[in-house]
C-alpha cells in the first residue's frame, strides 16, 4: 500500500509539472495561485479517469474524496448559532442570529454548487459564505444538502430543494425561526444556481404555495444541457478548472449511464428529433449580447442522430432556461452574477435577456476576470481574492434588496 501511495504521489507530481504550463488569460489576478489550482484540478481529473480505466475506483468517487477533505463541522460563534438538522428528511445547516430582534428577520435558502455530484454545505467556502450572510444581514440562513448523483439522478435534487422550501414556508416554521415570509431569498452557485432557478420558477407559478420568493440570487449559474456549442462552451476547451470536456462528461453522467451520451453531447448531436422547438429558448445568436457572440457562427444542432429517450434532456427542471415566457413573467427580482472565463457564462447572460424581455427586474454583474467556482476557493488553503469579491458583491446586493 505504501508503494501504491508513493506511486500515486510520484504520478501526481509529474502530471502537476505538465499541467502547470497550461496558459491562463492575462487579466486573471493572483496568477500563480490560479495556475496552481488549475494544474491540481487537471491532475486530479486525469488521475480520476486513469483510476477508473484501470478499475481502482470510479472517477466521481476520487473527486468526492477530495471534496470531503474540505468539510467542516457546524461551529457556532459569538453572533450565530450553527446547527445541522433535517427539514422534510433533507439535511440542512441552519444559521440563526443570536441577538434578539424586534421584527421578523430576512431569510436565505442556499443551494451549493458541485455539478450535482459533489460538495455540501459543509465545504469551508460555503460555510463561511452562509455564516457571513447570516451575520451581515442579520438573517436566518438555511443551507441544503440535496441528494447527489450518480446514486440519485434528476429530479432528486430538485425534489429535495422543493421539499425544504415548502417545509420552511409553513407558518409555524417561519414563526419558530422569526422569519418574515415576504423577505425570503433563494440563492445558489453553479449547479445550485440551476436548482435555485428551477425552484423559483416552480414556487412562483404554483398557486398552491401561499408564500412567494422575494428575490433569487444566481451566482455563475448553469442553466441548460441542450446546446453544447454555446460560445462560452467553445471558448472553454482549455477553461480554468472546468473545461468543456469535463462539463460534458459530468452532464452526460448526470442524465444517464449511457456511455455514448457524452460523445453525442460533444458533437451537439444528443437531442431527439422532436426537441427542435426548444432551441428558440437558448438561441444565443439572438439572446446573447453582441460582445459575447464575437465571431462565433451559430450552428443548428443535429437532431435525431441518436434518438435518446432520456426525459432529463428536455426537462425544464434540469434546464430552467427552457421555461416559456409566460412562466418567466411571474419571477421575482433577480440577481445574476456571470464570469467571463466560465463554461456557463452564456447561460447566465441568456437568462438575463430572457427575463428582461418579459419585464422581470434583473440586477446583472459581470466579472471580466472571473472564472467558474471561485466561491469554493476563498477559504484555506488558497484564500482566492476573486471568491471574496464575489462573496462581497452578493452579500451587499442582498443587503440592499432583500
Ligand atoms: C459579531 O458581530 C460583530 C458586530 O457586527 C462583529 O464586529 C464581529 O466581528 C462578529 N463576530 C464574528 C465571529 O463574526
Ligand atoms: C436562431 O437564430 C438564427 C438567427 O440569428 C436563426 O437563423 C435560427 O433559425 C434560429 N434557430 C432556432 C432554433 O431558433
Ligand atoms: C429517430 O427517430 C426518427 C423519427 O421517429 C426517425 O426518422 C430517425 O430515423 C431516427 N433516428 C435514429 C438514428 O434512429
Ligand atoms: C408554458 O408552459 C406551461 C408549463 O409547461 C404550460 O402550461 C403553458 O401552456 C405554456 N404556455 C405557452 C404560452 O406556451
Amino acid at each position: 500500500m505504501t508503494g501504491f501511495k508513493a506511486l500515486c504521489l510520484g504520478l501526481f507530481c509529474v502530471l502537476f509539472a505538465i499541467h502547470i504550463h497550461v496558459p491562463i488569460p492575462s487579466n486573471i489576478e493572483e496568477r500563480w495561485k490560479v495556475m496552481a489550482l488549475d494544474a491540481i484540478a487537471r491532475t486530479c481529473t486525469f488521475m480520476g479517469i486513469c483510476f477508473e480505466n484501470i478499475g481502482i475506483m470510479k472517477y466521481e468517487d476520487l473527486i468526492s474524496m477530495i471534496f470531503r477533505l474540505d468539510y467542516i463541522e457546524p461551529l457556532s460563534d459569538e453572533n450565530i448559532t450553527v446547527t445541522d438538522t433535517v427539514f422534510a428528511d433533507v439535511p440542512v445547516r441552519l444559521y440563526l442570529p443570536k441577538r434578539k430582534s424586534e421584527t421578523p428577520r430576512r431569510a436565505v435558502i442556499y443551494l451549493h454548487g458541485g455539478a450535482y455530484f459533489f460538495g455540501s454545505f459543509k465545504q469551508a467556502g460555503f460555510d463561511s459564505l452562509n455564516r457571513r450572510t447570516a451575520n451581515k444581514l442579520d438573517a436566518v440562513v438555511v443551507a441544503v444538502d440535496y441528494r447527489l448523483a450518480p446514486q440519485h439522478r434528476s429530479p432528486a435534487q430538485f425534489e429535495d430543494s422543493m421539499a425544504v422550501v415548502k417545509f420552511f414556508f409553513q407558518d409555524e416554521i417561519l414563526t419558530k425561526y422569526g422569519v418574515d415570509p415576504t423577505r425570503v431569498c433563494i440563492s445558489g452557485d453553479s449547479a445550485g444556481g440551476r436548482l435555485a432557478t428551477a425552484v423559483t420558477q416552480q414556487v412562483q407559478n404554483d398557486l398552491e404555495i401561499k408564500h412567494k420568493i422575494k428575490v433569487q440570487a444566481l451566482l455563475y449559474p448553469h442553466l441548460q444541457v441542450i446546446d453544447s456549442y454555446l460560445p462560452s462552451l467553445r471558448e472553454s476547451e482549455n477553461g480554468i478548472v472546468v473545461t468543456r470536456d469535463l462539463a460534458i462528461k459530468l452532464l452526460g453522467l448526470y442524465v444517464s449511464e449511457d456511455k455514448t451520451l457524452p460523445e453525442a453531447m460533444r458533437r451537439n448531436q444528443h437531442m431527439p428529433l422532436e426537441s427542435g422547438h426548444l432551441f428558440k429558448f437558448v438561441n444565443w445568436s439572438i439572446l446573447l449580447p453582441k460582445k459575447y457572440r464575437k465571431d462565433h457562427v451559430y450552428t443548428e444542432p443535429v437532431f435525431g442522430r441518436t434518438n435518446y429517450s432520456f426525459p432529463a434532456l428536455t426537462d425544464v427542471r434540469v434546464s430552467p432556461l427552457l421555461a416559456n415566457d409566460s412562466q418567466l413573467q411571474n419571477l421575482p427580482l433577480t440577481y445574476i452574477l456571470t464570469c467571463q472565463y466560465d463554461i456557463s457564462r452564456d447561460e447566465g447572460l441568456m437568462y438575463v435577456s430572457r427575463l428582461q424581455n418579459v419585464g422581470v427586474q434583473v440586477a446583472h454583474e459581470h466579472i471580466e476576470d472571473g472564472f467558474h467556482g471561485a466561491l469554493s476557493y476563498m477559504t484555506r488553503p488558497l484564500y482566492l481574492h476573486l471568491g471574496l469579491r464575489i462573496r462581497d458583491m452578493y452579500i451587499s446586493w442582498l443587503d440592499s434588496n432583500l
